[in-house]
């Protein structure tokens, strides 16, 4: 029996969500279906990107289409879907108008496709991904948030371009949430093996560590209001190899936390090892003390605005 393809359900069609959707049809990931209400322009960016994939030899099928329906069968399903932020607000901010989107997709995803493993992108990110473990019922291995990977890709370009050395020759994580409140652990960024504490000085560090921080907010100003959507899309797609390809990758990822730092009933960026099944384990690095205190500080100020969307979550 040939192995059906990967069905790939891209909820929004916005730069990010067609964006990512194009990458993956290129690279044959999967059969791509996006998902906007928008009349016309999912299916009008799948039609193209089809005619884009002449150029390629990607069997996939891509489709798009307003019904959330179509996301019936699919075995991932991203949620870009939402409001994006604009100059100088946060992404906690578009909470509540964000949640009301991510119960209709959940609400589709739990009827049609309950199998799916489902990658939340759409911000505060962290919030969402635990709204949707909340509204889904999923267990924790098959739901994850679009959290530190991305940063850790800009603090890597960062570093290379600091150090004029290659880039795939920077390795980094970032974890806790993606906000103001991430955490970058210098001696987690190395290259080839050197942490990046013995290649730079302190105060050049603290700049390319504020630099990945403030680099989404800066992009927004700097393009006059436009959320950036390459570096996102480029990441999405990075997790969606590792599950499509069954890669057993390990990357950062927004990830319901049970007990790990003595955390519970919280989403914030882990080291995972990511494949087929989703999140196949969850590998926690020891923290210093100072480190684990304002991870345990950032999820109490992500539980607090839990606690203030009420019953929203
Ligand atoms: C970013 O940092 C959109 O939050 C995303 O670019």
């Amino acid at each position: 029996m040939i192995p059906t393809r990967l069905r790939i359900a891209i909820f929004g069609a916005g730069n990010v969500g067609a964006t990512s959707g194009f990458l993956m049809a290129r690279e044959g990931l999967g059969d791509v279906v996006l998902i906007d209400n928008r009349p016309g322009l999912a299916a009008g960016k799948a039609e193209d990107m089809r005619q884009s994939l002449a150029l390629t030899s990607s069997p996939v099928q891509v489709s798009g289409g307003e019904a959330p329906t179509l996301c019936a069968g699919a075995g991932l399903v991203v949620v870009t879907a939402g409001t994006p932020r604009t100059v100088r607000m946060s992404r906690e901010a578009l909470l509540r108008v964000n949640l009301g989107v991510l119960r209709e997709v959940m609400d589709a995803v739990r009827t049609h496709a309950p199998e799916a493993i489902i990658l939340v992108v759409s911000n505060p990110v962290d919030l969402l991904t635990h709204a949707a473990l909340r509204m889904g019922g999923w267990p924790r291995q098959r739901i994850l948030g679009l959290s530190g990977q991305l940063d850790a890709h800009r603090l890597r370009r960062f570093v290379a371009d600091a150090l004029s050395v290659a880039i795939e020759d920077v390795q980094a994580q970032v974890l806790g949430p993606h906000s103001d409140d991430m955490l970058i652990l210098p001696r987690l960024c190395t290259v080839k093996g050197m942490p990046l504490t013995e290649l730079l000085p302190a105060p050049r560090i603290a700049e390319l560590l504020e630099a990945t921080r403030q680099a989404g907010g800066r992009l927004i100003t700097q393009t006059g209001g436009l959320s950036p959507f390459f570096s996102a899309a480029a990441t999405i797609t990075e997790l969606a190899r590792a599950i499509a390809r069954d890669q057993h990758r390990l990357v950062n990822a927004s990830v319901l936390l049970e007990g790990e730092y003595g955390l519970h009933d919280v989403c914030l960026a882990l080291p995972v090892r990511l494949g087929g099944a989703g999140i196949q384990a969850i590998l926690p690095p020891k923290l210093e003390a100072d480190e684990l205190e304002a991870l345990r500080q950032a999820a109490g100020r992500l539980q607090t605005l839990i606690m203030e969307a009420g019953g929203m979550m």
